[in-house]
């Protein structure tokens, strides 16, 4: 069976993406900050590989591709990351144009882009000894700069929109590979950051996403899509 690594499985999208891939008999090498403190992912039947990663930590990140050795990766999920937490009913969003700060921004920035980069970087070798050859990266419609029509949410839209240009880029210079290098936004999902309101089940979300995943081929490369297969625009 094929094999997939998922960052930021210990709760919400990653979580059920171990989940899913584990349920249909794949080999699931799920990482996590703290695999200690991860009981709802330590719970999940099935062929599971757990892996310490904190995807703000570039060390952190060659270490694994370290352990992992020679093992083929055939779907490589990017889907670690961040925003800040929503505020209370009434009250100014945290990333609002008079309260952004400068760390959090950055913060951001180190673990929504250049997380993947230095993840993808790492483990380039093992997806190019893998079979399907797919790196997905987990993104959002607010890194759309043409869907952008309400503002605010400045450090998770630009992180978000720089994760995508980054995409770009892979898809350019690695394009002799046959790598699908594409960004999924996964709908508004009730997780710890989605929220209780979200209209989505993570397990919809997840779905969707692995049916865009089962069906790219290097062809769409450099492309971004909706969980439900449309493309988006950038
Ligand atoms: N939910 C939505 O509506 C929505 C919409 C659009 C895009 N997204 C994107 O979907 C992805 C997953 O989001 P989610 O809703 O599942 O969020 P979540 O419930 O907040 O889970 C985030 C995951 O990322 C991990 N993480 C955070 N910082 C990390 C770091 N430095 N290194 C490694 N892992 C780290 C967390 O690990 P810990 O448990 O250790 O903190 C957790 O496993 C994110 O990239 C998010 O931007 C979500």
């Amino acid at each position: 069976m094929p094999t997939v690594l998922v960052s930021g499985a210990s709760r919400g999208l990653g979580l059920e993406f171990v989940r899913q891939y584990a349920a249909d008999g794949w080999s699931v090498i799920a990482t996590c900050r703290n695999p200690d403190g991860a009981g709802a992912l330590a719970k999940v039947k099935g062929r599971i590989r757990i892996e310490s990663m904190d995807s703000e930590e570039e060390p952190s990140i060659a270490a694994l591709a370290a352990r992992l050795g020679d093992t083929a990766i055939d779907h490589l999920i990017n889907n670690a990351g961040i925003s800040s937490p929503r505020p209370p009913a009434g009250q100014p969003h945290p990333q609002s144009f008079g309260l952004t700060n400068s760390e959090d921004w950055l913060r951001m920035m180190r673990i929504n882009l250049l997380g993947p980069f230095h993840v993808i970087r790492a483990l380039l070798p093992h997806v190019q000894a893998g079979q399907r050859k797919v790196i997905a990266t987990v993104s959002s419609r607010l890194g759309s700069i043409a869907l952008n029509k309400e503002g605010g949410m400045y450090a998770y839209r630009t992180s978000k929109a720089a994760v995508n240009m980054m995409t770009k880029s892979l898809a350019a210079d690695h394009k002799a590979t046959g790598i699908a290098f594409i960004v999924l936004h996964p709908g508004w999902v009730r997780t710890d950051m989605g929220g209780t309101l979200a209209p989505l089940a993570p397990e919809h979300s997840v779905a969707n996403m692995r049916h865009v995943m089962d069906r790219v081929t290097a062809a769409d490369s450099g492309h971004f899509f909706n969980h439900t297969g449309e493309e988006l625009p950038w």
